[in-house]
């Protein structure tokens, strides 16, 4: 298994171009399979979780035709769908696979979809998904290991529902069943992350009827179909945040180039307290740590507009870092807090409480160390400690960064890092 094998201590300077957001592209690409018609979506990044999406999303009939225009497109061709289960070899690599339980439901009024099973950070189970697929009548049963959907009369019907728990895929799957439901769905205490806005203004230009786009009440007034639109992946906000990070924690000067600093004020508000300043551009943003003092804050994660859970490990990174204490809350995930383990292995001096809590004590210097990560964010966080730490940090299990960063080691390489990756059979 390859290994990125990082020199730290050199602050970051330059120009990082951000990429289409993953976990607005996940959803949008299940999303074809609710017309017939064709869906282009462009600024697809180029990683694992697309690749295992497009296996999956083949597997049902979808044909994927690639464009060579440079700015990752992909055209979705839904017309013939000839298998309606999602095997558990593909859903176990990605949790987000369930997104194509709402759709298939909607279009063809069944569908069996492997349950996703554990996951590092968390149980994450997807029973609000599947209550709000029974309140709009579906049958569902659970055997052997598949969730089996199934409609009496072929189409779902609108209804009013409350989810019990702020919910990203949930409200993703409600969101897309919803649009080719009979009748109206209201979705209340809906998530309102910017990757489901984006989510819901490709399917109004797929001829949805959505509104209260942007807030926790959505209403859909059902379709009877959907047709062919082209749509723009909205930019990587947990990329950016990421980056930023990098910036701050190398006392360093990035400008993050096709970002928008409106969908992270939280994090903006979170930096800027650390010392960390932004200033935004015409494309994005600059942060600027050069010459700072950076201190520690403390922060709790929340549904967007909150403290992203996505960001919390790379601030944990930077915190360790800065002067001072930081207390850390975790409220998504009962079990986020894996990276820490790892950066004690470096100098870092943190405690975590419970599942949910974690005191930094901000140290002066880390010492690179070999290390393995988790997850995806706690790879990052990794990342960010070996890029500030004294000596060589070498990450194994890369394959995690590969999910959701695309190009690191080009994009901080052209900042200046020593970062590479050593490629291990
Ligand atoms: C999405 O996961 C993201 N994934 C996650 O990003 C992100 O951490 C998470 O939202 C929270 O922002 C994608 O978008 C592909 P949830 P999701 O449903 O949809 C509980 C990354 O690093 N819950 O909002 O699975 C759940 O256990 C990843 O890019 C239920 O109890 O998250 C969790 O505690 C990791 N029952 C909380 O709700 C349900 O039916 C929020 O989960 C559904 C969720």
């Amino acid at each position: 298994m390859d290994q990125i094998r990082i020199k730290g201590g050199i602050p970051l300077k330059g120009k990082i171009h951000i990429s289409g957001a993953k976990n607005a592209a996940l959803p949008l690409m299940a999303a074809s399979l609710l017309t017939k018609e064709v869906l282009t979506l462009k600024n697809l990044p180029h990683l694992a979780d697309i690749m295992t999406m497009s296996s999956l999303l083949i597997q049902h009939g979808v044909k994927i035709t690639m464009t060579d225009d440079g700015v990752g497109t992909l055209r979705f061709d839904s017309s013939k769908i000839f298998n309606l289960k999602a095997p558990y070899d593909i859903v176990r690599k990605m949790r987000a696979s369930v997104l194509v339980l709402g759709p298939l439901v909607a279009r063809y009024g069944k569908a069996k979809v492997s349950l996703p099973g554990g996951c590092a950070i968390g149980t994450r189970p997807v029973d609000i998904h599947l209550f709000a697929l029974e309140k709009m009548g579906a049958k569902i049963e659970i055997k052997e290991g598949y969730i089996i959907a199934k409609t009496e009369n072929g189409y779902l019907t609108g209804c009013d529902i409350t989810f019990p728990k702020v919910t990203v895929g949930g409200t993703e799957n409600i969101l897309m069943a919803a649009t080719l439901a009979k009748g109206q769905t209201v979705l209340r205490n809906a998530a309102c992350e910017p990757e489901i806005t984006d989510l819901a203004e490709c399917l109004v230009k797929m001829g949805a009827d959505i509104s209260g786009i942007g807030t926790n009440t959505l209403v859909i007034n059902g379709r009877d179909s959907l047709h062919s639109a082209t749509h723009k992946v909205v930019s990587d906000r947990i990329e950016a945040a990421s980056y930023a990070i990098a910036a701050a924690i190398t006392r360093g000067k990035i400008e993050i180039v096709d970002a928008d600093l409106k969908n992270l004020t939280a994090v903006a508000r979170v930096l800027t307290e650390c010392g960390v300043s932004l200033n935004e551009t015409e494309c994005g943003f600059i942060a600027d740590a050069e010459n700072a003092f950076l201190i520690g804050t403390d922060v709790m994660t929340e549904p967007y507009p909150g403290f992203p859970t996505d960001v919390q490990a790379q601030l944990t990174a930077l915190l360790a870092t800065a002067s001072g204490a930081s207390l850390i809350t975790e409220t998504i995930f009962e079990n986020r807090f894996m990276h820490v383990p790892e950066l004690a292995r470096m100098g870092a001096n943190i405690n975590v409480h419970g599942p949910s809590s974690a005191i930094v004590r901000g140290v002066k210097s880390l010492s690179g160390a070999e290390v393995m990560a988790t997850d995806l964010r706690a790879s990052m966080c990794l990342v960010l400690a070996g890029l500030f730490a004294e000596g060589e940090t070498t990450i194994n299990r890369v394959y995690h960064l590969d999910r959701g960063y695309e190009n690191l080691e080009e994009k901080l390489s052209a900042c200046g890092a020593f970062i590479e990756r050593i490629a291990r059979n």
